[in-house]
């Protein structure tokens, strides 16, 4: 159950981000600090160090990717679980992604947002961002129990 400030929050973050810039430096530095994250993209290519994976286009275009899922929630806030239910399965099931990386994932890009809003992003903001992406994480993790 989200509060309208809540609902409110999340939307403005989502309205200030930009989009083309968290999601390519969120899934980077995912794959440079946890770099058993790698072992998942493997079609993805060189990987080799920060600077191969900051530069790679399949990373940049991923993170993308990711973003736009998590717009996706923004947009069914009322529904994450329902509207992630073909997501989790495709990381449980296809790609079999340990879930544990999900949180990971989940940290680098509140870490990444953090840093690009600088001010705006104050303990509130940040507390209910953080309730949000543990709603995208669990919704994640469904298919996984
Ligand atoms: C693919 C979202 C976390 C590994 C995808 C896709 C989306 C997505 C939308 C594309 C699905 C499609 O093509 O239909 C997310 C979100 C995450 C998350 C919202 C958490 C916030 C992770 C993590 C890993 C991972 C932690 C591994 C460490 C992959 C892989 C693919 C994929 C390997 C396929 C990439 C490709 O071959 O193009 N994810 N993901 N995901 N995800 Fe995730």
């Amino acid at each position: 159950k989200w509060t309208d400030s809540e609902r409110s929050t999340i939307q403005s973050i989502f309205s200030k981000i930009d989009k083309d810039v968290v999601g390519p430096a969120a899934i980077s530095r995912c794959l440079i600090v946890y770099p058993w994250t790698q072992r998942y993209f493997g079609s993805f290519g060189n990987l080799y160090n920060a600077a191969a994976i900051t530069s790679n286009p399949k990373v940049a275009a991923h993170g993308k990717v990711i973003v736009e899922a998590l717009e996706k929630a923004v947009q069914n806030m009322d529904n994450i679980k329902a509207a992630y239910a073909e997501l989790s399965v495709l990381h449980s099931e296809k790609l079999q992604v340990d879930p544990g990386n999900f949180k990971l994932l989940a940290d680098c890009l509140t870490i990444v947002i953090a840093a690009q809003l600088g001010n705006d992003f104050t303990p509130d903001v940040q507390a209910t961002f953080q309730k949000f992406m543990n709603v995208v994480v669990s919704s994640l993790e469904k298919q996984y129990y």
